[in-house]
């Protein structure tokens, strides 16, 4: 096979560490796939900024249309982030028989059904591993590794920059704007961190996850999804007094053919392998009928992380170009997507409510509790704080439907002031 041309949309963080890669593991590239990869042009926004990697100012160009219209191009590594435009870059490599790869999640959760439909039918891979949890294969795994088994349930962390605040609010009792500041300057945030601390990100990646995992179409709206940004150090405590350490908890759930997808803050036991997941790293936890639990551990995001997942992939990529087989790697949804309701999802919570500090208080809620069917494990009243106290409930299994409205009533309950906050307990 020929050399392989590679034109690189974007030079940042996950650009520079694409480079660095390709030129440090050369040798085993040409080895796994026999014959060497070249990048000819790379695509930036401003030329004159200082990169952590060096490159010949010659291959580098703001002009898009040098890289997707150049016919010595084989393939196109999409590491510059956004949506619509980038989408209508893609889409023009694909016509003009490039194969394409990308980490960019934004755009795959939104179009990816459009983008490997196109793929597909112009002869091109479309592939996306880094997309999903940076530097762990788990979109391969999940595909290639699980292709014999019917997959349950997929839980995990999949944002490490809001791993990383956690951790560090958790650990070593740092505020949330200083830890986000950390993960910026790190590399690990979006260039937006709203999508991040908000859980877009996160939500995004589940719904590609869910869509490969029970092979149905399954798009950002269908993932309830809450961030961390009102995570109170308090909350972070309470948790840990109670054995739990608070993480952003992705779930993808399937009970016989309906399916739940939800990003939010959630309280895992510390015993439990999650919770010793710390700063920008990542866990997935696939469940299959037939192989029970599987782990997936590993860095979340960051340049080189991010860049091997990407590298992976032109290596794959290559491989198929050498056995003539492009264009075949789309795994289109086999079922109809069917979402639980409320009702359907049974969970345990973690509630913090603030009461007036007075008789009869804590029989008040209990019972409120019990005509609501909601059973409570342990429960826990803090010291008075002026006229007002805590009381802090976890409770057994119930529908998320009977919590919310538990919920509710407990706000307009005489005896609690307000409903500080609640959780849901995950593992
Ligand atoms: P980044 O550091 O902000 O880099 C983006 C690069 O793309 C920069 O070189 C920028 O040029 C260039 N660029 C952006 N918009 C452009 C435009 N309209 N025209 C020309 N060039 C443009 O971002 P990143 O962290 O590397 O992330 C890139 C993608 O990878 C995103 O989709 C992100 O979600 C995804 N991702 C990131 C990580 C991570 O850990 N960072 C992990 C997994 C996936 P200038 O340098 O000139 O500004
Ligand atoms: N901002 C993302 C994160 C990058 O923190 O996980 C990796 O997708």
């Amino acid at each position: 096979m020929e050399n392989i041309s590679i034109g690189l949309l974007g030079l940042g963080t996950v650009g520079s560490g694409v480079v660095k890669v390709i030129r440090n593991h050369q040798d085993k590239l040409v080895h796994g796939v026999g014959c060497t990869v070249h990048i000819r042009k790379i695509l930036v926004k401003d030329p004159a900024k200082e990169r952590s990697v060096e490159v010949d100012p010659a291959m580098v160009t703001v002009n898009p249309s040098e890289i997707i219209e150049d016919p010595s191009i084989d393939i196109i590594v999409e590491v510059m982030g956004g949506i619509e435009e980038t989408r209508t870059l893609l889409l023009k490599a694909l016509e003009n028989k490039k194969h394409v790869i990308t980490a960019n999640k934004d755009l795959m959760a939104l179009y990816g059904h459009d983008l490997l439909k196109a793929a597909s039918e112009n002869g091109c891979d479309l592939f996306y591993e880094a997309s999903v949890a940076g530097g762990i294969p788990i979109l391969r795994s999940v595909v290639d590794g699980f292709a014999s088994d019917r997959i349950q349930r997929i839980i995990g962390i999949v944002n490490g920059t809001t791993n990383y605040i956690l951790t560090k609010m958790s650990d070593e009792g740092m505020s949330y704007s200083e830890a986000l500041k950390e993960a910026q300057e790190l590399g690990y945030a979006e260039a937006d961190p709203e999508a991040d601390v908000e859980g877009t990100d996160a939500a995004r990646k589940m719904a590609i996850l869910s869509t490969l995992g029970f092979s149905m179409n399954v798009g950002l709206s269908d993932v309830r999804c809450k961030g961390i940004s009102g995570i109170s150090q308090e909350d972070i405590e309470y948790g840990q007094q109670l054995g739990y350490t608070m993480k952003l908890i992705g779930t993808a759930e399937r009970d016989n053919d309906s399916i739940d997808v939800t990003v939010q803050p959630a309280l895992v036991s510390v015993s439990h392998p999650l919770a010793a997941v710390k700063n920008e790293n990542n866990a997935v936890y696939v469940y299959g009928d037939a192989v029970g639990e599987t782990m997936f551990y590993g860095p979340g995001a960051g340049s080189l992380p991010t860049a091997t997942a990407v590298v992976s992939d032109l290596v794959g990529v290559m491989r198929n170009m050498r056995l003539g087989v492009n264009g075949h790697s789309a795994a289109f949804p086999q079922f109809e997507k069917k979402m639980k309701t409320a009702e359907e999802v049974f969970k345990k919570y973690f509630l913090r409510l603030v009461v007036e500090d007075e008789v009869g208080a804590l029989a008040e809620i209990t019972a409120l509790l019990s005509t609501e069917g909601i059973s409570v494990e342990k429960i826990w009243q803090n010291p008075k704080r002026g006229s007002v106290s805590e009381i802090i409930l976890v409770t057994h299994k119930v529908s998320e439907k009977s919590f919310e409205q538990t919920l509710v009533k407990l706000n307009d309950s005489r005896v609690v002031s307000r409903v500080g906050s609640s959780f849901r307990i995950e593992i």
